[in-house]
């Protein structure tokens, strides 16, 4: 009996042991993260978080677990950027005009009819400047990882919008970012701070009449379903940043930041093809729906940028060293 008692001891005791090695990858990761997105599961930046924290995995041997959460499950953006300076959450993609709420300098890089197309603004985030943006997160306690794509912002309403006269008085949703309300006070309408996640009933109940975004996220948020008239002006562009806390960074080793810059630059690669497919789907599928796309004239449209001059004033005046530098690239 004791002889059995023994082989059987071994035998499963060696099987354990075996088990508790083979699945050390995913068993016991030296760290678990959380990532935060506020897109649908099947949205370019969504996606590029997941390819993100795939090679972060396999790089680090599993000892770095990244979990991402979309759908704003971990709150809106300027919670979660609140968040990751104090090491709550450890990374997150966000847009960066919600870093402009707390990094005011920000607000440059997505000025009004800044870019004049989206090959100007890579140019401009590829080169020196985007760098130096990606180190001035700094100054909240984050460290800037990379550059996703969030395409250009357009106007989208209940009713139809061809001129700057259409503007005139209406309540338009904004982020929560003083340059864009600016922004929209300039064209003679009212700005009207919402969430992401509540514009759709905002425009479903009539609070506001307009909101503004980029086809992707008009057509992911079925905002296209109650605000059927997208005008294309294309007022601005705003750049999207991925971001770690740098409470948690400082507790990773050199070579694990190092993995970690890689990894989230190639995502922002894989993210950047995604973007373009997913802008001609979504318009395709609104298009398909019956929304109404309006052009604006170039002529209306130069009248819609010089209306911005106050706004230029009181954002770049600081900074117009680098407003040049942009407009040479
Ligand atoms: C874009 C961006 C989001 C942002 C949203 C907004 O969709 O990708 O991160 O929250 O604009 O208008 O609030």
């Amino acid at each position: 009996i004791f002889i059995i008692a023994l082989i059987v001891f071994c035998v499963v005791g060696n099987r354990i042991y075996m088990w508790r090695t083979s699945n050390a990858k995913n068993e016991s990761p030296d760290f678990v993260f959380l990532y935060a997105e506020n897109q649908t599961a099947d949205y370019p930046t969504t996606l590029g978080a997941e390819k993100f924290a795939d090679l972060v995995y396999e790089r680090t041997d599993g000892r770095i677990k990244i979990l991402v959460k979309h759908g704003a499950e971990l709150g809106s953006e300027m919670e979660v950027i609140q968040q990751l300076r104090y090491g709550g959450i450890a990374f997150a993609r966000v847009s960066i005009s919600q870093i402009a709420g707390y990094v005011p300098d920000m607000n440059i890089l997505q000025m009004p009819y800044l870019y004049s197309s989206s090959d100007h603004m890579w140019r401009v985030l590829d080169g020196e400047i985007g760098d130096e943006f990606l180190s001035k997160a700094s100054e909240y306690n984050l460290v800037g990882l990379s550059w996703y794509d969030a395409g250009a912002r357009n106007f989208y309403s209940t009713k139809p919008i061809t001129c700057l006269e259409d503007l005139q008085g209406m309540n338009i949703r904004i982020q929560e970012s003083d340059m864009m309300a600016d922004m929209v006070s300039a064209l003679g309408a009212n700005p009207v701070k919402i969430v992401y996640s509540d514009v759709y009933s905002a425009l479903e109940q009539g609070i506001v009449d307009c909101a503004e975004n980029n086809w992707p996220s008009y057509e992911a948020m079925d905002h296209y379903n109650v605000a059927r008239y997208y005008t294309i002006d294309e007022h601005t562009r705003v750049p999207e940043m991925q971001i770690c806390s740098a409470e948690i960074w400082n507790q990773l080793s050199e070579s694990d930041q190092q993995i970690i810059m890689d990894c989230a630059k190639e995502s922002a690669l894989y993210e950047r093809q995604l973007w373009h497919e997913r802008e001609k789907t979504s318009r395709e599928i609104a298009e398909k729906s019956g929304v109404t796309v309006i052009a604006i004239s170039p002529a209306e449209k130069q009248r819609f940028r010089k209306a911005m001059s106050s706004v230029y004033e009181k954002y770049c005046v600081n900074q117009m060293d680098i407003l040049e530098k942009i407009m040479e690239y």
